[in-house]
């Protein structure tokens, strides 16, 4: 019978099923704030809901709260540059994840297909499984920064393409996409620019919202509070579309949306409050996040073998670990000296050894973590110099 998935082998892959059989370790793969020490303030939630106790009453409406729409409109009217948006021009979705199901819908028919970095957090191949359409990777070049490469972009479109998906900061190599890239004006495509790490630069000053690099072509940006806020048990996401997007898609994705409704009324209400009183417990965040990639990358750069590049933004590192052959070992050789990572390969680069590192870890679990796989590399090349 087809369907999604159908004749998959969905057993535990060999890292999962050594993890389950593993003893104590430090687990560096975890990105969950409310696992690590990250808890947005109880008092503020409490606040920001009993309006919605206070006076009960569901009034649908299909782009979303008007008075979330309205705050979110504001948070781009903050950003640098600003991006300036009516409240129309925002579509309050569950989730971030289900922001792109949406997208997929309204821009492709099965057999089509959407351009998508070749590095990448492992969702978007499901997403693209369930509408039956191609992601077509392009490359990003490790040697300028992971900068996107404009001739594997060009090459990769053809008469069915019909987005270009952007990560900026991107997941896991902390790209940034600072300035107008003429291979995207070229292309002449919509752009969903998925931007969940953009309260967290680091490297870069700011992180510009895409539609005000492209303002002549249709930009749908992704975000929510799961990242900017450390909730994502919230659930709430949502698109904000540039002017030309809005004038070419707006109505028929306000349909969609509509057949959903799937934010929670009580989120919704919540959201102002959530912009208001929240941007202290984000700002302590980002400045914890950047003294963790301080401290990784100060400890990392200290092993010989070790290549770390500073990310622009967000909260992962993606060193390579030099002369290491292949990956699957090297995450089982240091899980076995009590850490975990996560291979390049489970984000879909197979060139050199790379390892992804969440500096959302607790600083303290972060440090030892590292200092477990220094060790444990230090050992390996001590070994290896020995035996030649
Ligand atoms: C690049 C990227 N986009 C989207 C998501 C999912 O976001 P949400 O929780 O809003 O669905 C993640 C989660 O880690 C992510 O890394």
């Amino acid at each position: 019978m087809p369907g999604f998935l159908d004749g998959e082998d969905l057993s535990p892959n060999a890292i999962e099923r050594a993890r389950q059989a593993s003893g104590e370790y430090i687990d560096l793969t975890s990105s969950n704030p409310t696992h690590q020490g990250l808890l947005f303030p109880d008092d503020v939630l409490r606040e920001a809901s009993a309006a919605y106790w206070a006076n009960r009453r569901y009034d649908p409406d299909p782009r979303g709260l008007y008075a979330a729409r309205l705050a979110i409109a504001q948070y781009y009217a903050e950003r640098a540059p600003a991006l300036s948006l009516h409240a129309d021009q925002i579509v309050i979705t569950a989730s971030t994840s289900e922001a792109y199901s949406l997208l997929f819908a309204l821009l492709t028919d099965p057999g089509d297909n959407v351009l998508a970095p070749a590095i990448t957090y492992p969702l978007f191949e499901y997403l693209a499984m369930a509408h039956q359409i191609e992601l077509r990777p392009y490359a990003l070049d490790e040697r300028r920064g992971w900068r996107i490469d404009p001739t594997s972009l060009r090459l990769q479109a053809d008469e069915r393409t019909r987005a270009v998906l952007v990560v900026s900061p991107h997941n896991p190599t902390g790209a940034v996409l600072a300035s107008r890239a003429p291979v995207l004006h070229a292309l002449d495509l919509p752009i969903i620019c998925d931007e969940v790490f953009a309260a967290f630069p680091y490297r870069a000053a700011t992180v510009p919202p895409v539609g005000a690099l492209y303002p002549e072509l249709p930009v749908f940006h992704l975000n929510g509070i799961s990242k900017m806020f450390a909730l994502p048990d919230l659930k709430l996401g949502w698109i904000a579309l540039n002017d030309a997007a809005h004038d070419r898609f707006g109505e028929r994705l306000e349909v969609l949306n509509d057949t959903f409704l799937s934010a929670n009324a009580l989120t919704q209400t919540m959201l102002p409050a959530i912009f208001e009183h929240g941007r202290a417990f984000t700002a302590a965040m980002h400045e914890r996040i950047r003294q963790s990639l301080d401290m990784a990358i100060a400890l990392l750069s200290g092993c010989d073998v070790v290549r770390v590049h500073p990310p622009d933004g967000g909260y992962y590192l993606f060193p390579e670990i030099v002369g290491w052959g292949d990956e699957e070992a090297l995450i089982l050789y240091l899980l076995k000296h009590g850490v975990l990572v996560h291979p390049g390969y489970f984000y879909g680069y197979e060139q050199g050894a790379h390892v992804v590192v969440s500096c959302l870890v607790a600083p303290s679990q972060l440090r030892e973590g590292i200092e477990r796989m220094v060790a444990a590399l230090s050992a390996w090349v001590s070994a290896r110099d020995s035996s030649s």
